[in-house]
């Protein structure tokens, strides 16, 4: 077939070059000339394991190219996938207007027949503006269909070639047959569905991985107080198939660019036609919190933090991504940096995108996990990239001025911790206390 993309973030960029990878014509669009010029130089905009490779792969093939104008684009295409960003408005709302305005355009460029294949997360009643807008700007035939995206940073092109599922909205028998048979070599999965049910699955299974999240961490921060295990609790729970046990790993919560932005945005769906989203206002408050625990424990081992040279391993909001999104370093590093510690920052690739987020001229920017904790009076472990848990903790610990180490991911086990002096501090973890004023509590 032969599609259009427009927009090329993570959801239009991956979903473009994994339908090209499957034999189709792809043409992704940018209003940013700068980032279609780069992605024509076999540059990639964001840090995606094995993306760089795939679009040279299709583009060498002739099946995927780049365009900073979408008419053309349009008009050559079966399926135009709508894929622009919908950014939070300062009440939680999604911001609708690239969505729109996108909407406005692909109408005004069509020549014929088109399906518009939403990937975006939208709000429920989003397509059928979209299917009024279009229906105004053109006298063509169209089909709106809903296909929300459920692909992670860092593992892309995995989720998108091999998703759980496929979800098709729509009111057209003609449409959802041709979107169906475009997904049919991705999964035998596909839900076929009417099109506000296919928007509100998105938002309703980022809602509950969020709940999942949120959940665990309130039982860690208990299991802290009752010197019970949190990875053996989730891991006992994990077993009963009704829980499972994916999205039950304790840390400083969730960020990124979808948990936040979505479940703010459906408690404003639900708070737009009078239905207070109680539970999900609670998951987005424990997660607020969460990241505080870290500033907790430094102050538990240190006390005052003024003057204390904090050392911060990993900034993205996960691993094997650059994105600093809602990430809990960023008002985990502003906290510190209000409280007058010294701080010394390390990420494998985030360090520029967090830079352009927070760059107060303190902060001392390292090569390196070593380097980072080089008269460190402790040390924070924020992202759980594979580096860190390569880590000679010995050393490290013999370029530190005091060995306090706070896991926030919990990476280290109890036996790598034995080997060192830390007094190490993980998430719903008995907490392994030296040289401070309790004695040595549990084995981790
Ligand atoms: C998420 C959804 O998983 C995906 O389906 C949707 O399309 C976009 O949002 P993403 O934000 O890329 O994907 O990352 P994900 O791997 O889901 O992690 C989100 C956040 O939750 C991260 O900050 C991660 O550290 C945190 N997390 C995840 C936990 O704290 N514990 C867990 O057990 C799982």
């Amino acid at each position: 077939m032969k599609i259009a993309v427009i927009g090329t973030g993570y959801v239009g960029l991956v979903s473009g070059v994994c339908f090209a990878d499957l034999g189709n014509e792809v043409i992704c669009v940018d209003k940013v000339a700068s980032k279609i010029a780069m992605l024509r130089q076999g540059e990639v905009p964001i840090y995606e394991p094995g993306l760089r490779e795939l679009i040279q792969k299709n583009v060498a093939a002739g099946r995927l190219s780049f365009d900073d104008e979408l008419s053309g684009a349009v008009r050559q295409s079966d399926i135009v996938i709508l894929a622009v960003g919908t950014p939070s408005l300062p009440s939680g709302e999604a911001n609708l207007a690239y969505i729109e305005q996108a909407a406005q355009e692909i109408a005004l460029a069509m020549n014929g027949y088109k399906i518009v294949m939403t990937k975006s997360t939208v709000p429920v009643g989003t397509n059928e503006r979209i299917q009024q807008i279009i229906g105004q700007f053109s006298g063509y035939p169209f089909d709106v269909v809903s296909v929300p995206e459920f692909l992670r940073e860092g593992s892309a092109i995995q989720d998108t070639l091999y998703p759980d599922r496929i979800i098709v909205g729509t009111d057209s028998v003609r449409a959802g047959e041709t979107v169906v048979g475009l997904h049919r070599p991705l999964t035998d999965n596909i839900i076929v569905t009417d099109i506000r049910s296919a928007e509100m699955i998105k938002y309703a299974s980022n809602a509950f991985l969020a709940t999942k999240i949120s959940f665990i961490n309130e039982i860690a921060n208990i299991c802290e107080k009752l010197g019970a295990d949190v990875t053996k609790v989730a891991e006992g729970m994990g077993y009963d198939k009704r829980i499972g046990s994916s999205f039950l790993q304790a840390g400083i919560g969730y960020g990124g660019s979808c948990f936040p932005k979505d479940t703010g945005a459906l408690i404003q769906i639900a708070g737009n036609v009078n239905y207070e989203f109680k539970l999900l206002k609670a998951v987005v408050e424990v997660n607020k919190d969460q990241r505080f625990n870290v500033i907790a424990k430094l102050k538990e081992s240190l006390g005052d933090l003024k003057g204390k040279t904090i050392g911060i391993w990993g900034l993205a909001f996960k691993p094997n991504t650059d994105d600093v999104r809602d990430a809990p370093s960023i008002e985990i590093v502003e906290t510190l940096l209000a409280k007058g510690a010294s701080i010394r920052l390390y990420d494998p690739v985030a360090m520029s995108t967090f830079k352009a987020v927070v760059n107060d001229p303190s902060l001392v920017w390292c090569d390196d996990p070593y380097e980072t904790a080089e008269h460190c009076d402790a040390l924070c472990l924020l992202t759980e990239w594979d580096e860190f848990r390569q880590v000679d903790l010995v050393q490290t610990e013999a370029l530190m001025k005091q060995p306090i180490l706070i896991d926030g991911r919990n990476v280290f086990s109890g036996e790598q911790i034995a080997i060192t002096n830390f007094c190490y501090y993980s998430v719903g973890r008995p907490s392994m206390r030296r040289h401070v004023q309790e004695p040595i509590l549990g084995t981790y």
